[in-house]
Formats: C-alpha cells, structure tokens, sequence
C-alpha cells in the first residue's frame, strides 16, 4: 500500500480506504468459480453494508444476505432483486418480518418455532404466503473462535434436530407458511476446508431425514464462513474460492433440481478494505513504545473481541524497526491493535494501514467517546 501513501495523505484521518479493483477481482472469481456448478452466492451485507460496494456486488448478479430490516431495505437501495434476499437472525422484530413479507424475499431463515408462528402469523394478515428455511444446528465445530462459532448445540442459533418431528407437526398448521430449504451456517473464518467436509456430511445425513419423510426441499443453503489470510493481505488477497466451492461439489449430495445457496461475507471484502489512520504521539513506556494512533476500538473492534490478528504497516517510513504496541485513543485498555510488533521508527503524523479491515470493521463502527463515524473513501473502478 506504500504506493498510494500520497494520495492517502489528502483525506482526514481514521478512514476506511477500499481497493475497488481487488474487489472486482475478487468478485469475478467468486462468479467464475460458483457458476461452474450453478451455486448461488448471497453476499452477507453484515460484513459491509457501504453502497458503493454493495452497488458493485450487484453488478455480479448474486443475491443478499440479510440480519435485520434495514439491511433488507439497504439491499434493495442498491438494487438487490428482492427475490433474492435471505433474512436470517434469532430475533426479527414484526416490523422486520413485514418489511420481508412486504418484499417477497426469497426466504427468512427460521431459527426457532416461536418465530415460526409469528412469521405465519403477519402473513396471514398480509394474505401472503412466506417462504422459509429452517436454520439447523448440525453441531459441526468450525473450530474457530468462540464468538463466532454458531453451529454447535450448545449455540443460540437454529433448531436442533431432536426437535424437528415436533417442528414438523406445527408446520403443517401454518397455513401461510411454506417450507422451501434449509439452513446451516456454522461460524466465521473458517479456513481448513475440512471443516466443509464435515459439514456436507451432516447435510447429507439431514437430507436423508428429510426425505424418509417425503419432504422436498428446494434448496440447500450452507451459509458462509470463509476466511481470509490476516497475516498476508498483499500475497493472499483473494480467498481460495476454487477449493471451497469443489468441495460443496464433491461432498455435498444434491437432489434434482435442488439449488444450493451460499451467504458469503468476509471472503468477498475483508481484504479489499483497511482503516488508514495516523499516529498521534509516540509516548515511551517502561517495556515498550506506544504508537498512539487516532483510530481505536471504535473504527476496528475486532482485536479487542476477537483478540484478532491485523497486518499493521507504517506507509510514511523506510527507518530502522523498533518494537511498538499500536494503541488507539479511547479510555478502555483494550483500545489496541496489536502489541510488541515491529515498525519502521515510527514518527507523529506518520500513516498507518490496517489491512484486512473489508469486514466487520466500518459496519461495527460506534460512537463511544463520542467520536465521529470515520468516513469511507474509495480507489477508483475498474
Ligand atoms: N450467514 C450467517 C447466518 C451469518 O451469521 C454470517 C456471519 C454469515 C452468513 C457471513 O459469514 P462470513 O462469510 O462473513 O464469515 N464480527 C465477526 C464475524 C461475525 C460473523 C457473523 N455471522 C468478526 O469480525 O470476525
């Protein structure tokens, strides 16, 4: 990113700066790889829900994937065809529910029967008829951190399958509710593909339930997960998207017909995107030097949540490396984003370039501190 040290120079700092090119790169490659067996990819607009690049998203012609009414409605500002929009999420409120029913979306992702009867219940009062998938816990591990494992029993999401016999028998009283697919998605920053394996095994096996049963599904959707290489943002910029997809391919039993539906979301941006920011003071501890920059917890939340790994350059120097521990403004102790590294001597007003920030970085942006929303700014297109 050096290169561009110049033209970042211009903007006020933190911002989020993406590479429009590499994700168009990427885009293309995810197209090209799922259109080999006919998958279909919904993009997760809970990764970045910025317009800009959910407009360029479009353009690929995949579908979205949404957690809550107002990405819904986001998806549609951007030009998502409104029968291609999944809603997942434990708990959509009625007036999320609505907005789907309204919108005819493709599907909401079913997590419990509580939800189940609700859906139903507002879709008979819209004379409508919604189609839904219900989310499985398959209890497969992702093995990945705790917080973003979803797909194990002990999980608030989806319904377990001991359950559904009993599932089943209500379904059949739910006039305006029809059963279209089902659902898995076992957790984020997945990167051995074995776990994928296990997880079309499981898939299979459900399926075999769901046909002693009679039951047809229309689709099959696994969700996403795929991870991205924190440690090598510039070599690694483009997920292994060939590999994942033949693996669904190879392992995953499909019937005829039957489609099978993806919900991507870091894979797609987390490398196009890093928060640029600049360093304010250069204070010595006892142990270490702070490099005190003016991006904290605030525009990236992830080291602190996720203790997170992210690729940290000093764009302004070429000088001798010393040791750092990069720490943001905010009052909180966890306010760093990386600690012991090392940096080019690092001077006040130098830029620094956090990669890998394309997911999950401006989207759980707050305003503790008060301090302003960063703004986004964008590489030209292709
Ligand atoms: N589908 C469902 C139902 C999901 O819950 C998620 C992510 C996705 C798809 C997209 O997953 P992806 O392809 O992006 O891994 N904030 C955390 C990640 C939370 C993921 C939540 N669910 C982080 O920064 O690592």
């Amino acid at each position: 990113m050096k290169e561009l040290v110049n033209k970042l120079q211009d903007y006020k700092t933190p911002f989020y700066w993406y590479d429009l090119q590499l994700l168009e790169k990427t885009l293309s490659i995810i197209k090209k790889e799922s259109d080999n067996y006919g998958f279909n990819v919904h993009y997760a607009l809970k990764a970045n829900a910025n317009l800009p690049i959910l407009k360029i998203i479009k353009e690929y012609g995949f579908g979205a994937d949404c957690v809550s009414g107002n990405e819904v409605l986001r998806s549609l500002e951007a030009g998502f065809s409104s029968t291609e929009i999944v809603f997942a999420g434990v708990g959509k409120s009625d007036e999320e529910i609505t907005i789907g029913l309204e919108n005819d979306i493709l599907s909401f992702n079913v997590e419990s029967v509580p939800e189940l009867e609700v859906i139903n219940e507002l879709a008979h009062k819209l004379n409508k008829k919604a189609k839904v998938a219900f989310r499985l816990n398959p209890n497969v591990d992702a093995s990945t951190h705790h917080y973003i494992t979803t797909g194990l029993e002990e999980n608030k999401f989806g319904i377990n399958m001991r359950d559904m016999d009993g599932v089943l028998a209500i379904l059949k009283q739910l006039k305006n509710i029809e059963l279209t697919g089902i659902h898995f998605h076992i957790g984020s920053q997945i990167t051995d593909m074995k776990v994928y394996e296990k997880l079309c095994y499981r898939v299979n096996e459900i399926q075999e339930w769901f046909n002693t049963r009679n039951i047809h599904l229309a689709h099959i959707n696994v969700g996403g997960g795929l991870g991205i290489n924190y440690n090598a943002p510039e070599k690694d910029s483009i997920p292994d998207f060939k590999t994942y997809f033949k693996v669904f391919a190879d392992y995953l039993k499909l019937q005829p017909k039957q489609q099978l539906h993806f919900e991507l979301g870091r894979s797609v941006v987390g490398q196009c995107g890093s928060l640029i920011t600049k360093v304010l003071y250069v204070k010595n501890g006892t142990k270490t030097k702070f490099a005190i920059v003016d991006a904290g917890i605030t525009e990236l939340i992830r080291p602190a949540l996720y203790q997170a790994f992210h690729t940290i350059e000093n764009l302004s120097s070429e000088r001798l490396e010393e040791t750092y521990d990069v720490v943001g403004p905010i009052c909180e102790s966890s306010d760093f984003f990386r600690k012991g590294i090392l940096l080019p001597e690092t001077k006040r007003h130098d830029l620094i370039a956090i990669r890998s920030a394309g997911a999950y970085g401006e989207v759980m942006a707050s305003r503790y501190n008060l301090r302003n929303i960063a703004k986004a700014y964008y590489s030209d297109s292709l």
